[in-house]
């Protein structure tokens, strides 16, 4: 007779449940609780694997980073979700485009209510990018292996910027024209390239309806391109450098004195 204690029937289930065809297809790795399974969940998961394999503990907490990458990004999306439906009811026509944003706010069934949220998530997104901005260089991120990411970061805040500034005047109003006008005229009195750009910009000597399509097309189709390409490089850099960067490690002097006041701790003991 066997010494083997006898297994339950929900042991014995588990165990054929687990070593099914069906569950291996599904779960191509063990329970995480050795190096090799978690490596192996990290990369067989699909969300999981936007992740480096290892990262460190320090440098995931939220007071570490505030979030303000992600948040920035969930913004984004929340800005192309809501200008989507706005796209249905703008049309970039100086004869129409204030008629168009007064009657989203009047007579289209949520209208105001998106209109608002995009104007708002506009401005938490130049907030928010700033802050993460300031995070990194507070951290002293920028540094290598992470200082080509630094610059995809600079290019982001950029286009984040004038993505902002592209859509301030797509309402039309009398701000809008008056802070279009004094902005673009700050163009001109850059050297060499500073006449090109504000004709490139304006379409002509004035802001008209030339630079309000010029800022439609801008707004709507080429800088949330470019921001979308950007971030795509982005997340694939921060994986790549293994994650955000966390703190140093902590230096020999310091690893010797917190031995040294171990070894005393427990000599008192
Ligand atoms: C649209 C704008 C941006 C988005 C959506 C974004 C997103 C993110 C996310 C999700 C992270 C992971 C860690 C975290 O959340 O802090 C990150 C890290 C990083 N970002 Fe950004 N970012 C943007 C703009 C910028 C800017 C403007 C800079 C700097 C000029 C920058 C430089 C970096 C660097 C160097 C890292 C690695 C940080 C580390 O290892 O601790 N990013 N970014």
């Amino acid at each position: 007779m066997s010494s083997l204690p006898k297994k339950s029937v929900l042991d014995t289930m588990t165990q054929k449940l687990v070593e099914s065809q069906a569950w291996r297809s599904l779960f191509r790795h063990g329970y995480p609780d050795t190096p090799l399974n978690q490596s192996l969940v990290m990369m067989g998961n699909v969300f999981l694997h936007l992740h480096p394999v290892k990262v460190s503990r320090q440098a995931m907490k939220i007071t570490y980073t505030w979030c303000m990458g992600g948040i920035t990004f969930f913004l984004f999306l929340l800005l192309t979700l809501t200008g989507v439906f706005l796209m249905f009811y703008y049309v970039p026509d100086t004869n129409q485009a204030y008629q168009n944003i007064n009657q989203l706010s009047t007579v289209v069934s949520f209208g105001h209510l998106t209109r608002n949220m995009h104007r708002w998530a506009a401005h938490l997104m130049v907030v928010s990018v700033t802050l993460h901005m300031i995070r990194v260089f507070y951290h002293g991120a920028y540094k290598p292996p992470r200082e080509f990411n630094w610059v995809i970061g600079v290019l982001l805040f950029l286009m984040t910027l004038f993505l902002s500034f592209t859509g301030y005047l797509l309402p039309w109003d009398q701000i809008a024209i008056w802070a279009i006008t004094v902005g673009t005229n700050f163009a001109p009195y850059t050297p060499i390239v500073g006449d090109p750009v504000y004709k490139v910009l304006v379409g002509g000597s004035s802001v008209t309806q030339i630079t309000l399509v010029r800022f439609y097309v801008g707004h709507v189709i080429l800088f949330p391109l470019v921001v979308a390409l950007l971030m795509a490089v982005h997340f694939w850099r921060i994986r790549k450098d293994g994650g955000a960067a966390g703190p140093p490690p902590p230096s020999r002097r310091e690893l010797e004195a917190r031995t040294e006041r171990a070894v005393a701790g427990s000599a008192q003991q």
